[in-house]
């Protein structure tokens, strides 16, 4: 049994990210459960919330509720070549302060997508470069981008497209392994 949180960057009320993650979500075995976690909400980071001991009560309640889960599972477009801000964002409030870092050691699967071409591959790498900081493990292959996207879901959010769902098949075994080597 294992819990994964899933980020999404991007706050779009017909977000392809979002329709995405939930497509991947059917991907995982019985035992996976998986719950989409809400970032847009949350103020920017400032130091002087933890310094001077001022945290406010939305930003306790995310923290307490990203203790919750063992991996997590990050959809996001790309914003000018690198990941959405309210992204970076939930993760800069989750990392501090330095010695509270919620995310080292819990795994981390990464899917960019993009209506165009070029498939988020730079916020994909940002974002693979922003983790390794916060010794989050990271499933490194298959490594999932996803352009074209809107082409790629029809009328009811659902992939189309049996490529990307065996992609997304793939990515979401090796994650299952990875959570399973982290959890041993
Ligand atoms: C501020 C901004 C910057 C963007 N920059 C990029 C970009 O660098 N590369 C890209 O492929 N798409 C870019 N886009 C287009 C997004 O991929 C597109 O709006 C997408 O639908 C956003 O994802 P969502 O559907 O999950 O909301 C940008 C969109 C916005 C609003």
């Amino acid at each position: 049994m294992a819990k994964i949180g899933i980020l999404v960057g991007s706050l779009r009320e017909d977000s392809y990210s979002r329709k995405i993650a939930l497509n991947v979500v059917d991907l995982f075995p019985e035992g996976y459960e998986l719950e989409l976690v809400e970032i847009g909400h949350l103020p920017f980071y400032n130091q002087d919330f933890d310094d001077k001991n001022a945290v406010p009560d939305v930003i306790e309640k995310y923290r307490s509720k990203i203790k919750e889960f063992d991996a997590f599972l990050f959809v996001t477009p790309e914003y000018n070549r690198s990941l959405p801000a309210v992204l970076k964002n939930a993760i800069d409030v989750g990392s501090r302060p330095p010695k509270s870092n919620l995310w080292g050691r819990k795994p981390a699967a990464i899917i960019s997508n993009s209506p165009g071409k070029i498939s988020g591959f730079g916020a994909n790498h940002h974002l693979r470069q922003v983790i390794a900081c916060l010794n989050m493990p990271v499933v490194q292959q298959p490594e999932v981008y996803i352009g074209n996207v809107a082409k790629l879901l029809d009328d009811n959010g659902k992939i189309n497209s049996e490529y990307t769902n065996k992609l997304l098949q793939r990515l979401v075994d090796e994650f299952v392994e990875l959570i399973k080597r982290y959890k041993a």
